[in-house]
């Protein structure tokens, strides 16, 4: 692929360059209290499916219409971010934020098995330049939840094949974008189908689910239907972790040079009363993924809230402490916590990739916010190697099974009508990043 192609010109290209050998290899210099060492990465995110719309050949795009179905409601146009991106970009720059984390969307990229789409390789061309002329790090996941439906009818991660498929997806993308990425992630919370059955809202009713994936299976012409949030991790998580290596791999082989990590759904585990699980829990959910983080560039830390560990699985809510719109515990202080596990297990560079709250209430997330980023300081102050801090999200969005109700966004948006409105912790935050402190 041709640098300068998908109307990219030479100053962009030579930025790309600039921004990819920016310190991102390099431990930053520790700064003073109240401070970010120079090059700290701040950014908000998205994933394909929750902002772009219409992601159509995907497999929760069939899940979201099966009947009986676990979505609330169908993503359907989404936040138009396919078409709206370049706007979407432009404000986040302008607010301050100098990273951008998206992720590519296998669904569109390889609608048929075999059959890569140069034209959807190049809209993520075009979005990783629109980044780049606005002075933004394009922080790219390769793998954010969603796969092509053809794959899913293959059994998607409970089937082996599957490996060798996405290290070919990998390959075929990086050789296409590889020269304008700064900084990339193989998949997003592979460990999640470890994590949910721990949570007790989170676990299925199996009768439900069970017909609900009959009728996805008949929607694809399959006998089988499988989607990574649901999927009985027993069969799914070696597959993952040998898919995390090689998408590694092909990243390494270039066009390009930047890190390659994975990130992962962290909670603040905490052990509540003697016979506490905390321990195996952290073995199961985290250990096999800190260890491949370990052979990694950096790690992915994406933390919502903490969770008290009983003698079985996690414990509600205590008493008396305010709830998220997710129904978590309003908790900021997690972050410090998974960070510094997350370091000390993997002896990796952190990047905090996730980190947000759904409310309505944008003094909360401006609350929360202020809360985490002190905890991301005594991190810095204890000269743990924290390189950014990457807010989920930059817009209101698609919120899984959730469907629209959870705000999670810096940016509001207006379904109808696609218009954007900048709540104030975008600005709050944008300042902060602006300044690269915290006063
Ligand atoms: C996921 C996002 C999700 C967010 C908020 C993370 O687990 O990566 O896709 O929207 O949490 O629940």
């Amino acid at each position: 692929m041709h640098p300068f192609s998908a109307g990219l010109n030479r100053r962009q290209f030579l930025a790309a360059g600039s921004i990819a050998a920016s310190g991102l290899a390099t431990k930053p210099a520790a700064a003073a209290p109240g401070t970010f060492p120079k090059g700290f990465l701040w950014g908000a995110a998205t994933a394909a499916h929750q902002v772009e719309g219409n992601n159509i050949n995907s497999d929760v795009w069939v899940l979201e219409h099966v009947k009986p179905t676990m979505y609330a409601e169908p993503s359907g146009d989404a936040c138009d971010h396919y078409h709206r991106y370049r706007d979407d970009i432009r404000l986040l720059a302008g607010l301050g934020f100098n990273t951008y984390r998206f992720s590519i969307e296998w669904a569109r990229i390889e609608p048929e098995k075999g059959l890569f789409s140069n034209a959807e390789l190049e809209h993520y061309r075009r979005m990783l330049g629109t980044c780049r002329e606005n002075n933004l790090t394009p922080m790219v996941t390769f793998y954010h939840f969603t796969m092509p439906r053809w794959l899913a009818a293959m059994g998607g991660w409970e089937n082996a094949a599957t490996v060798d498929l996405f290290a070919r997806y990998c390959e075929r993308s990086a050789k296409h974008l590889g020269d304008l990425i700064a900084i990339a992630s193989t998949l997003n919370e592979p460990n999640i189908p470890a994590l949910l059955p721990w949570i007790p809202q989170f676990r299925s009713s199996g009768g439900d689910q069970a017909e609900i994936f009959k009728a996805a299976a008949r929607a694809v012409g399959s006998d089988k239907f499988a989607s990574l949030l649901f999927g009985p991790t027993e069969k799914s998580a070696g597959n993952l972790i040998a898919a995390h290596h090689r998408g590694l791999a092909a990243m390494k082989s270039g066009p390009g040079k930047y890190p390659v990590g994975v990130n992962l759904a962290m909670s603040d585990d905490q052990a509540a009363g003697p016979d506490s699980r905390r321990d195996e829990k952290r073995r199961t959910v985290y250990g096999p993924w800190l260890a491949a983080a370990a052979k990694s560039d950096y790690i992915g830390v994406q933390t919502y809230t903490r969770a008290r560990v009983g003698n079985e699985l996690d414990l509600p809510p205590e008493p008396g402490i305010d709830l998220t719109d997710m129904g978590y515990e309003f908790w900021p202080e997690a972050l410090e916590q998974t960070i510094r596990y997350a370091h000390e297990q993997a002896k990796v560079p952190v990047y905090v990739t996730e980190n947000g709250i759904a409310t309505e209430n944008d003094s909360r997330r401006i609350e929360y916010i202020r809360r985490a980023l002190a905890g991301v300081q005594n991190c810095l102050r204890d000269s743990i190697d924290v390189r950014g801090y990457v807010h989920w999200s930059m817009l209101d969005n698609f919120e899984w099974i959730f469907g629209y109700r959870p705000k999670f966004g810096l940016i509001a948006v207006n379904r109808e009508t696609q218009e954007r409105t900048v709540k104030p912790s975008a600005r709050y935050l944008g300042e902060i990043a602006r300044r690269n402190g915290l006063s």
